[in-house]
């Protein structure tokens, strides 16, 4: 609301007005008073026209007037329409055994150990048999020969935690199986992987910033620190290595969730004596993502760039929540059925911050509104089945629910669909 204000007209009036009150005519006073209940009817209509945004995120959060003339504009990679009023996150999970998966776990040399189920012993595996079927219209098929011609010469970079990583790797196992061996390679530099279609001159990126802004997990390998702290001001730290891509996947959230105020730091990280504040998670979400779509109009040129954030991607800690009390993800073979299931995590205000933060962009960002969708699959975790940090105590193998990761998913599986999604998003707006 604050922001709102001070980026719309009516509030330089009352910047005006402030100076003026040194001494005050009553009539201007009450002019004041009246610009400012003017002001505050015009905020609300506008603020309650944003909050009806997010029920349709297929229109991409093209939120302010400015967008809406442009909405009918081509967007840059556009080749062609989904069906008016078809929303492709909106829909059911459906059995899809000649189709899916679209690669094999043995195919892609790329996904790493921590992802790769069967190698490590998955009895199940049909996890990876589902294909997406939005409710309005059907998906179009992922095409890796468009994907790759359209990315020539160019750069598509993934920024965010291990889940986007995830959904990265998932994206290089989709193109690379058609560039003949020789002709690509992946190169890690610190915080940064490069995967390289030597012949398209082109580059798949993944760039390791959990909380986008400077924090103390910013280590690609070394970042389990239970105090978490986040450096206010600091997009361009990690920014700086993301200028000049053409197409960009933000996503962060997990990091945010330590289920204490999130420490926000105002001075360096170098201080000796560190100056923060604790702020509600929430607000420390809304300042990451206000300082994220910041670094989005300085750095992107929405004439030929694409800017991608990826919701929240929910876990299954709990199974009470689809009715199996005491269960979690472990030993989950099927997706939940009951479609009006939403994670109860979703429903905390992050998502909330979202859909009030997005509206401001200037540059339009496409939601990848993947979080229903992946609060069905309570199967497609990676479970058990992944190479382990720590060795697994006896005690663990004896209840192994009780070490089963919740929170990430198998490759291939369903990040896969995520990346269907941003094909045909990219493509087919
Ligand atoms: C995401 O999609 C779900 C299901 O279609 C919808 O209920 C929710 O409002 C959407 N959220 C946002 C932030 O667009
Ligand atoms: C995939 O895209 C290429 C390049 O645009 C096109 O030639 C081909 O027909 C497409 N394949 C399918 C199955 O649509
Ligand atoms: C390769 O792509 C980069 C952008 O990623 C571009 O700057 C460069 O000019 C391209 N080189 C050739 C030979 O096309
Ligand atoms: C796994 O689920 C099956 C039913 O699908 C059940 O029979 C079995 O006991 C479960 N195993 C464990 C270890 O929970």
């Amino acid at each position: 609301m604050k922001s709102f204000l001070s980026s719309s007209s009516p509030s330089s009036f009352i910047a005006l007005g402030r100076h003026r009150l040194v001494s005050p005519p009553y009539w201007l006073f009450i002019l004041l008073l009246f610009m400012l209940f003017v002001s505050f009817l015009f905020s609300e209509d506008v603020l309650s026209v944003f909050q009806t945004l997010p029920r349709h995120p297929s229109k991409s959060f093209s939120g302010s007037s400015k967008e809406k003339q442009k909405r009918h504009e081509k967007l840059p990679f556009a080749i062609g329409e989904t069906p008016e009023g078809c929303d492709v996150f909106s829909g059911r999970w459906v059995k899809d055994d000649s189709g899916h998966p679209l690669y094999e776990e043995s195919e892609c040399p790329y996904i790493q150990p921590q992802l790769t189920c069967l190698e490590h012993g998955r009895p199940d595996k049909e996890y990876r048999n589902w294909r997406w079927q939005p409710h309005g219209c059907s998906l179009r098929r992922f095409n890796a020969t468009l994907m790759l011609e359209n990315l020539r010469g160019k750069r598509m970079m993934f920024v965010g935690d291990s889940l986007n990583r995830g959904q990265y790797v998932s994206m290089v196992c989709l193109l690379h199986s058609i560039i003949p061996q020789g002709s690509k390679s992946m190169e890690t530099f610190g915080s940064l992987k490069v995967f390289t279609a030597k012949d398209y001159n082109a580059t798949i990126e993944f760039y390791w910033a959990p909380f986008l802004l400077e924090s103390n997990s910013d280590n690609a390998i070394v970042h389990r620190i239970p105090d978490r702290m986040v450096r206010q001001g600091s997009i361009n730290k990690h920014g700086n290595n993301w200028k000049g891509v053409d197409i960009i996947v933000f996503n962060t959230y997990l990091w945010w969730m330590t289920g204490q105020k999130m420490k926000m730091l105002r001075g360096s990280f170098e201080d000796e004596v560190k100056h923060f504040v604790a702020m509600e998670t929430e607000d420390a979400y809304r300042v990451a993502l206000r300082s994220m779509l910041e670094w989005v109009k300085e750095n992107m040129d929405p004439k030929k760039t694409r800017v991608f954030f990826t919701s929240m991607s929910p876990h299954h800690p709990e199974g009470e929540e689809w009715g199996e009390p005491g269960a979690n993800c472990y030993n989950q073979t099927t997706p939940i059925e009951d479609t009006s299931f939403w994670p109860k995590e979703a429903s905390k205000s992050m998502m909330g911050v979202i859909g009030e933060v997005f509206p401001e962009s200037e540059v339009p960002i496409t939601l990848l509104n993947i979080t229903q969708l992946s609060g069905y699959r309570k199967d497609a975790h990676t479970q058990i089945y992944k190479k382990q940090w720590n060795p697994v105590t006896p005690e663990q193998m004896a209840n192994p629910r009780s070490y089963a990761d919740c929170v990430h998913w198998c490759l291939p599986g369903l990040q896969d669909t995520w990346n269907e999604l941003l094909f045909v998003k990219l493509f087919y707006p």
